[in-house]
């Protein structure tokens, strides 16, 4: 059994981030929510407990305690932020409302050599309200800043130790170290959370799954279901089709690139099908968005299932579901958090179909599966492909789709996607994870014609709007500061190059009040 670290989750935002962090020191970090069984979370055998951050006042009534467990167990604890003052409350030192809130970057004074924090002065960041006024029995003060007498705080004798800044986010630069030296020194965790022991680790649990039967993938094209693919490709080989719906909503180049890439390892194994004519017929007159998405899903299952009956119905199904996905949807904390648009994903789950489902990234997070999808050896373009949604092209054709509306969105994405490759400023790598280069781009077409001149000739034609966003999580994004030259050189080459366009526009708009996609 691998070495774990659980995070207990009070509501924090960051509570992901700190499991994410805590892998990324190579030590295998689950997240669960607060109330979670005693029996779920011990089932583990974890070597340690983080307690997140949350939004509530320790002393304010139905506020989140700590699990009696989690003291019972003997095992090191480190509060983060709220998680530091339940555990202050917990142990009978008492917690007040600060005389000034501490919010943003600050600079904490370590007092003493002691196993968690490293030594000296350093800036860590911070979000609280209330504070430790009274440490509990046998704690220290470990660090202060100019407003938190008690910035951190240890108990060496059982292991017990709260830190009221947050270690997890980038601000803090040595936070990293910090939860290293957590898992790996205080906790005694070994850290062999590597790519190649994950995909070890995987392969042994889908083979034990799998058994000798047959298993059914969706490939998309997509990072996750590529990644997903691959392992119980490597788990079972021929035991597993992979299925390659050409929806007829892809972009330029996108069939060769998955053929490409699967073909070699999968052979006849690689199922595509050829679906373009079938799906323009579903979408025929449908201009709703809404309706354009569950046309294209339901659509897409129909043909899943008869490809699945046509291989003689194996039993298992490989769905690329991820980690983020599992944790939110089991945290109580979000279960309102709404949808803003329905994001069935084609190549999603057909569900009333009679399969087990094989989902070898359910614990991972995306770079975890960036990192699993380079050491399997995907083509890198594949692997650092920035998210393209499962109803495709589709949902930026807005107003009706038809073949010759595809084709023209499809010529002007590659044009504007293309440019940004060659100048490099398409996200590509880990390394460039926080560089200010672009996330997501593409090319919408919209259903409004105006007017122009070409030649002599006065035109009346559709318009093309670029869109093009840096985002960390993509759910909030700013509009990417392109180069003014590359987008008047991307607005000639689109109105010269596709018929049928001759404006071309680009989006300034953020994420929030707008969304990323059109539709
Ligand atoms: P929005 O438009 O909601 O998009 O700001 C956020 C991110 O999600 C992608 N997106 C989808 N991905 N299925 C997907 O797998 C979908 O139906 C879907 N709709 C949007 C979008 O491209 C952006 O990266």
């Amino acid at each position: 059994m691998k070495d774990t670290i659980v995070v207990l989750d009070f509501g924090s935002q960051y509570a992901q981030l700190i499991a994410r962090r805590v892998r990324e020191q190579g030590v295998y970090s689950e997240l669960f929510p607060h109330d979670a069984s005693a029996a779920e979370v011990m089932a583990l055998q974890p070597k340690g407990f983080v307690l997140s951050g949350g939004p509530a006042s320790v002393y304010a009534p139905g506020a989140p305690q700590i699990p009696p467990y989690v003291l019972e167990s003997g095992l090191p604890v480190l509060g983060v932020c709220y998680g530091m003052q339940a555990l202050t409350h917990a142990l009978g030192g008492t917690v007040n409302p600060a005389p000034q809130r501490e919010y943003g970057l600050v600079h904490l004074e370590v007092l003493r050599p002691n196993p968690l924090l490293p030594e000296g002065r350093y800036p860590v960041w911070m979000s609280h309200g209330d504070r430790i006024e009274a440490l509990p029995e046998g704690f220290e003060v470990l660090a202060r800043t100019a407003n938190s007498p008690v910035a951190a705080m240890d108990d060496l004798k059982r292991r017990y130790f709260g830190v009221q800044f947050h270690p997890e986010v980038q601000h803090t630069p040595r936070g990293g170290e910090i939860l290293r030296r957590f898992a790996v020194e205080i906790c005694g965790a070994t850290p062999n959370w590597t790519p190649e022991n994950i995909i070890a680790d995987r392969v042994a649990s889908i083979r034990a799954q799998v058994g000798g039967e047959r298993v059914l993938a969706a490939v998309s094209g997509g990072v996750d279901s590529s990644v997903a693919t691959a392992l119980v490709h490597r788990a079972v080989g021929d035991q597993l089709t992979a299925v390659f719906v050409d929806t007829g909503l892809l972009r330029a180049g996108e069939r060769e690139q998955v053929e490409a890439a699967f073909r070699g390892a999968l052979g006849a194994h690689l199922v595509v099908v050829d679906a373009a004519a079938e799906f323009l017929q579903a979408l025929r007159g449908v201009t709703d968005p809404e309706a354009k998405r569950r046309t294209i899903g339901e659509k897409f299952i129909r043909i899943f299932e008869r490809e699945a009956r046509r291989l003689g119905q194996p039993r298992f199904l490989v769905q690329g579901t991820i980690y983020p996905d599992v944790v939110e949807s089991r945290a109580p904390d979000r279960a309102n958090a709404h949808r803003i648009k329905s994001h069935h994903n084609v190549g999603g789950l057909p569900e009333n179909m009679a399969f087990d489902l094989v989902e070898p990234l359910r614990y991972l997070f995306k770079d975890e599966v960036r990192a699993v999808g380079e050491a399997l050896g995907l083509p890198r373009a594949l692997v650092w492909r920035p998210p393209f949604p499962g109803p495709g092209l589709a949902v930026r054709c807005l107003g009706e789709v038809t073949a010759a509306r595809v084709a023209k969105l499809r010529a002007a994405d590659a044009i504007f996607t293309g440019a940004l490759e060659a100048a490099g400023l398409l996200r590509s790598s880990a390394r460039e994870e926080s560089a200010a280069k672009v996330s997501q781009a593409f090319a919408v077409l919209l259903p409004v014609k105006s007017v122009g001149v070409m030649g002599d000739q006065r035109t009346y034609q559709e318009t093309i709007v670029l869109r093009a966003v840096t985002t960390d999580d993509f759910m909030t994004a700013d509009w990417a500061r392109l180069p003014a030259d590359l987008l008047a050189e991307v607005s000639r080459r689109i109105v010269n190059e596709v018929d049928g366009v001759n404006r071309v526009v680009y989006d300034i708009t953020t994420k929030p009040p707008a969304t990323i996609e059109w539709e």
